[in-house]
């Protein structure tokens, strides 16, 4: 017979998972086992309160398909996808490595190839065409030729095309590879800021809390080269007026931009343009993934 009492409930958990043969998974499950009681404990939690948090985290998964990913917007929300980045970046990109940001959930794979130039901008044209161009480099300067750059963004409404139309559409979104040079340019239109999807669980707290829910205008780039560890970031436009107060916390200073009239260098001068270079660092070969998000349709169990 076990009287377990509020404190002592704590040491039997743990005592009975002790034996976790696997000690990554040993060490995490325990510690979310020792914040989650002293969470409870924290804040007196009352059995209709808990209720309630196990509808919500119900609703969060429920929200989930194919094409959307509400677990990820949650993790978005409470800070946590941009303290996991954090860590990651702290233990493995090199000082001169361009600072990343975060994936979101409207990532997919295989989005369509594009050649040097091109627009990406092909269902939904509307908006402010500028030009995005640059070198992706090693952490020293030395040009990587090849690299795959995706880029994704939403159109001049503030929609990716996941919400925009139909998901078997692909808008918005392509991949573009360097010259032998390192160089790229690209044409897209100028996104706007947008709100995170607020008609799921994750909307609705965030509406409880009194958060704007926006996202300042930004594109999506995600850098890819043998050798390199991957880069997953995003270009945030200096002009928004949310730029300093990201409901997912994804801007960092050295990743805010703004388009401008006549660069010397650009390759398509009568269009504002953005310059902007990607300092790719080494592949460290540490094993842990490093993408806080994925195209959604992984992460739905298999079927059966
Ligand atoms: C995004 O930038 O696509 C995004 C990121 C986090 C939550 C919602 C959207
Ligand atoms: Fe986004």
């Amino acid at each position: 017979m076990q009287d377990l009492d509020r404190d002592s409930v704590t040491a039997e958990a743990l005592a009975q998972m002790a034996d976790t043969p696997d000690p990554r998974l040993r060490e995490i499950m325990a510690a979310a086992t020792r914040h989650l009681h002293d969470f409870a404990r924290e804040v007196n939690l009352q059995p209709d309160e808990w209720l309630a948090g196990i509808a919500f985290l119900t609703a969060v998964g429920q929200a989930c398909t194919p094409f959307r990913q509400e677990f990820i917007l949650l993790s978005d929300v409470l800070g946590l996808s941009r303290l996991v980045n954090v860590m990651h970046d702290a233990a493995g990109r090199e000082a001169t490595g361009t600072e990343t940001s975060l994936l979101g959930p409207f990532f997919r794979e295989q989005a369509p190839e594009f050649a040097a130039g091109e627009s990406i901008a092909v269902h939904d044209t509307q908006g402010t065409e500028v030009v995005i161009f640059g070198q992706v480099t090693d952490g020293a300067g030395r040009p990587v030729a090849d690299a795959a750059i995706d880029i994704w963004q939403t159109n001049a409404a503030g929609l990716y095309d996941l919400q925009a139309r139909d998901a078997t559409v692909m808008d918005m979104r392509g991949r573009f590879r360097t010259d032998a040079a390192g160089r790229y340019h690209l044409r897209t239109v100028k996104p706007v800021g947008y709100s995170i999807p607020m008609d799921g669980p994750v909307g609705r707290m965030t509406r409880l809390q009194n958060r704007h829910g926006f996202r300042p205008a930004h594109i999506h780039v995600l850098v890819a080269a043998p050798g390199y560890r991957e880069l997953v970031t995003a270009l945030y436009f200096a002009d928004d007026p949310n730029i300093a107060s990201d409901t997912v916390f994804g801007v960092s200073q050295s990743l805010v931009v703004a388009e401008r009239l006549g660069l010397p260098d650009s390759p398509m001068p009568g269009l504002p343009a953005i310059h902007y270079d990607f300092r790719l660092s080494r592949d460290a070969a540490e094993g842990s993934g490093g993408r806080v998000g994925a195209d959604p349709s992984r992460l739905m169990p298999a079927a059966g």
